[in-house]
């Protein structure tokens, strides 16, 4: 059964105070918090096994290596990857989505084609594209979303077309909450012959992962918001497209045979991971891992679902709150506006409080564009969240509203 106090318990820092009072932790879509045992082992690692990987006959190296192979063997499975090989360990999703953009977009995308772009899209999935169209000669196609945060799919066949090399989508918006219906963008997508790449940041955290079912063809996410550690992401691919691409980034580890006259690259993963891998990021990655499957997948969404109901219910209680991303199947995500309240100020009165939102734009200045603000706030939800922090979210807001009218 899911307990709440038993999963609280598991995060040290929960227990924390903020000026004073008991931490409301309302930002876990910027960063989730970490369980003990994600602490503990990166905490194990440099203190008993730390050693480089891949590249040392001594037990540590191996030890170490074995255990980031064993990572990505976890991770492969986790996501439903057809073999370990299709994961790339990444610096994060925004590393894994520009070595989309730069080593197939250079190859694949030509003066003419077109990207297709969700308005919905996190800049890390928006400016990568961006920048390929620019250096490519290519034209950057948005795929519109309506009021409620929906996004027009109905809109796809007139979008996509012979010329469209890719189709950019998120699995979950990280602002307005929406999981959009990805079957008939991968379905129009591909049948123009355009693969689909997936933001997989919230998505991953909120429902989960199963990449053959999505049916894309690239795949990303970062560690630190899975409850994992900062620094590390994941880049799933097709094996076909990752052989089919060139490294991005050149450096050790990535190299088969290296002369002044010739270097041939790794076979995939490895042609895409220059450089010391950030191996205690994916052995911490992978414990977060474990500690998800610990638990009950459908009892964590029910849990984060009523939170969702619960502030959302709240929130439209109080007078002057717009929520942003009213879609049925939306994730746990609030982004709200007080009508003639700044979001900074709002986010600062919760902060006092010891509420902390993320205030701002939140990395999507689209989706402001598209409401016309310059800033919302947002609550985001993780499994570790009480119906009391829905609660003290809405006596904050109802509070800081009648500090400032
Ligand atoms: N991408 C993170 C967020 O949505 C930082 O807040």
């Amino acid at each position: 059964m899911f307990d709440i106090d038993n999963i609280r318990a598991e995060f040290p820092i929960l227990s924390r105070t903020v000026y004073g009072r008991p931490l409301v932790y309302l930002d876990s879509g910027a960063t989730a918090q970490k369980p003990r045992r994600v602490i503990d082992c990166i905490d194990r690692l440099h203190r008993d096994q730390n050693a480089n990987i891949h590249r040392g006959v001594h037990l540590l190296s191996e030890e170490m290596t074995e255990r980031y192979e064993e990572a990505r063997a976890l991770v492969a499975d986790f996501v439903g990857a057809s073999a370990p090989e299709e994961i790339v360990f990444t610096a994060g999703a925004t590393a894994a989505l520009n070595t989309v953009a730069y080593a197939w977009g250079d190859r694949f995308v030509s003066a003419g084609d077109n990207i297709v772009v969700s308005e919905m899209e996190h800049h890390s999935n928006l400016v990568p594209w961006q920048m390929l169209c620019e250096r490519r000669g290519a034209e950057l196609r948005m795929l519109p979303f309506d009021d409620e945060g929906a996004l027009r799919l109905d809109l796809l066949p007139g979008l996509i077309d012979s010329r469209t090399r890719a189709v950019a989508v998120t699995q979950a918006s990280n602002t307005l909450g929406t999981r959009p219906d990805l079957r008939p963008v991968v379905e129009t997508a591909h049948a123009a012959g355009a693969i689909v790449v997936v933001d997989g940041c919230q998505g991953v955290v909120h429902g989960g992962a199963d990449v053959q079912r999505l049916g894309c063809d690239f795949y990303a996410f970062s560690g630190h918001k899975l409850y994992g550690p900062t620094g590390i992401g994941v880049l799933w691919g097709r094996r076909e497209l990752l052989e089919a691409m060139p490294p991005f980034l050149g450096g050790g580890d990535m190299v088969e045979r290296v002369s002044f006259g010739r270097t041939t690259y790794a076979p995939v993963p490895l042609k895409f991971e220059a450089g010391t891998a950030n191996f205690v990021g994916a052995v911490g990655l992978a414990e977060a891992v474990r500690f998800l499957r610990g638990l009950d997948a459908a009892e964590v969404e029910a849990h984060e679902r009523a939170l969702l109901l619960r502030a959302t219910e709240r929130l439209r209680a109080i007078d002057g709150v717009r929520i942003y991303g009213t879609t049925a199947d939306k994730c746990a995500i609030v982004s709200f506006n007080v009508e003639g309240v700044h979001p900074y100020d709002l986010g600062m009165v919760l902060d006092k409080l010891g509420i902390a939102v993320r205030t701002g734009q939140h990395c999507a200045e689209p989706v402001m564009a598209h409401y016309g603000v310059a800033g919302m706030c947002r609550a985001s939800f993780a499994l570790y969240n009480t119906p009391a922090e829905a609660d003290a979210l809405a006596d904050g807001v109802a509070r800081a509203v009648r500090m400032f009218r």
